[in-house]
């Protein structure tokens, strides 16, 4: 195991002290969470009463794998915890998040959430939002033209492809364009401008969402608390 992934395991691990008997859960998406599915997994199967929301096919997919039972919004429309990673975290702790193509679904599971907990590697610590280009979800109609408009709030929206060079759909049926806006400078306005336009679906930024950052470094986590 590479020191990163060590680190997204102690991360993951580490959040389960949010998770109590009778809990529903949001369950993210990625690799910091596959830890975090999986050690909740085994306290499933040991007789902890949780259920989950999964934010994207490969978190049912492994809650399947791993024994953590699920739910869906029509049972429960708010959730005691969410738990998800990110791709960048500020000192505010906004958020860059949608590197997996999975933001939307995300966004929803974290705004129902009593509590949102994000758990990161140290990479994903930033000064400022941007280095990563922002995942900007879309509705495959009429793209062209609402990547267009995104453009013109100053980024080159490039439309997301698989290795293969087919185009990348959601979970929800959706493009994703990523935006690279340099330094972002006010996630918040920026994201009401996304959010604005017709065609978009969600945009990657969550600010002022998080209640709490779990950091994993090599052998070891920190707990950021408000
Ligand atoms: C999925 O769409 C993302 O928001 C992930 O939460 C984010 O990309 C972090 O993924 P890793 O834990 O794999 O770095």
């Amino acid at each position: 195991m590479t020191n990163q992934d060590n680190a997204k395991k102690l991360a993951g691990e580490a959040s389960l002290s949010h998770i109590e008997n009778g809990m529903t859960i949001g369950l993210g998406s990625g690799s910091t969470v596959y830890w975090m599915i999986r050690k909740l997994g085994e306290h499933a199967r040991a007789g902890l009463d949780v259920k989950g929301i999964p934010s994207s096919w490969q978190s049912a997919a492994w809650a399947n794998e791993y024994g953590v039972p699920l739910t869906d919004f029509s049972e429960a429309q708010k959730l005691d915890v969410a738990i998800d990673g990110a791709d960048e975290v500020d000192g505010q702790w906004d958020l860059i998040k949608g590197g997996g193509g999975a933001l939307a679904r995300e966004k929803i599971i974290a705004a129902a959430a009593r509590k949102f907990v994000v758990i990161v590697d140290e990479s994903k610590l930033v000064s400022r939002l941007g280095d990563f280009k922002l995942p900007v979800e879309i509705l495959p109609f009429g793209w062209e033209a609402t990547a267009g408009q995104i453009a013109e709030l100053d980024c080159n929206p490039i439309l997301r492809c698989n290795d293969d060079n087919s185009v990348f759909v959601s979970d929800n049926g959706n493009y994703i364009v990523d935006c690279d806006f340099g330094a972002i400078q006010e996630p918040t306005t920026l994201h009401q401008q996304l959010k604005q336009l017709t065609g978009v679906v969600e945009d990657g930024l969550f600010p002022d969402m998080a209640d709490e950052v779990i950091v994993g470094y090599h052998g070891r986590v920190e707990v950021l608390r408000g």
